[in-house]
């Protein structure tokens, strides 16, 4: 069950977790994989992602003004994987995948095997090549309690363990460092 995270809410993507972003337009939803985001501004929170104009996730975000970005841990590995090589141009991932979801009041696809979710109405966007950055003010967000606990990633607890992606089919996961305690200079 996730809770409500209303503060700092921009810290739930600090460390650009490879996130499967939902988006949803009159009939059509969709799902895929993304590992260029970040946060960009605290006040006001803001998320960006960056999109390949190809992906039929773009005209959707781009139409409907929004996009929810789902973080998964270590357990759906598989899901990211699949939601990064199959195209809804070809398969419904949602069916597929057998993805179980709520929808917010803001129309957003929030799935429920991802530990944290950070929802964004686009405020600006940006065409920088054959990507766009959707820059969005974020709306909404939520957490698993004990992998985010008073507005901390608790990584004590394993299922607060998160991907990053190196290129070519490679992973890392994420694992912590307080520089308070074990860095002295
Ligand atoms: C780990 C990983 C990270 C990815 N990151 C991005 C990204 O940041 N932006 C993007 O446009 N596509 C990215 N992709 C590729 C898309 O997820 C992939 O092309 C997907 O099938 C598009 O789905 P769609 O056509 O249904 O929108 C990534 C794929 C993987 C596996």
């Amino acid at each position: 069950m996730k809770h409500k995270i209303s503060e700092n809410q921009t810290r739930l993507i600090y460390h650009n977790p490879v996130s499967l972003i939902t988006s949803n337009y009159h009939d059509k939803k969709n799902v895929f994989t993304v590992s260029w985001l970040c946060a960009v501004s605290k006040n006001p929170q803001l998320a960006m992602i960056s999109v390949d104009k190809r992906r039929a996730s773009f005209p959707l975000i781009k139409e409907s003004g929004k996009y929810v970005i789902n973080i998964p841990n270590l357990k759906m590995l598989k899901d990211v994987i699949y939601c990064g090589s199959v195209s809804a141009k070809d398969k419904d991932k949602f069916q597929e995948r057998n993805f179980k979801f709520s929808v917010s009041e803001n129309s957003g696809i929030i799935l429920d095997d991802a530990i944290a979710f950070v929802e964004c109405e686009v405020v600006n966007e940006f065409d920088v090549g054959d990507h766009v950055l959707f820059v969005g003010k974020i709306i909404n967000a939520g957490a698993e309690e004990d992998v985010f606990t008073n507005g901390k990633w608790n990584m004590d607890n394993k299922d607060a363990q998160t991907l990053s992606f190196l290129g070519e089919g490679n992973y890392i996961i994420t694992s912590k460092i307080d520089h308070k305690k074990k860095i002295k200079f």
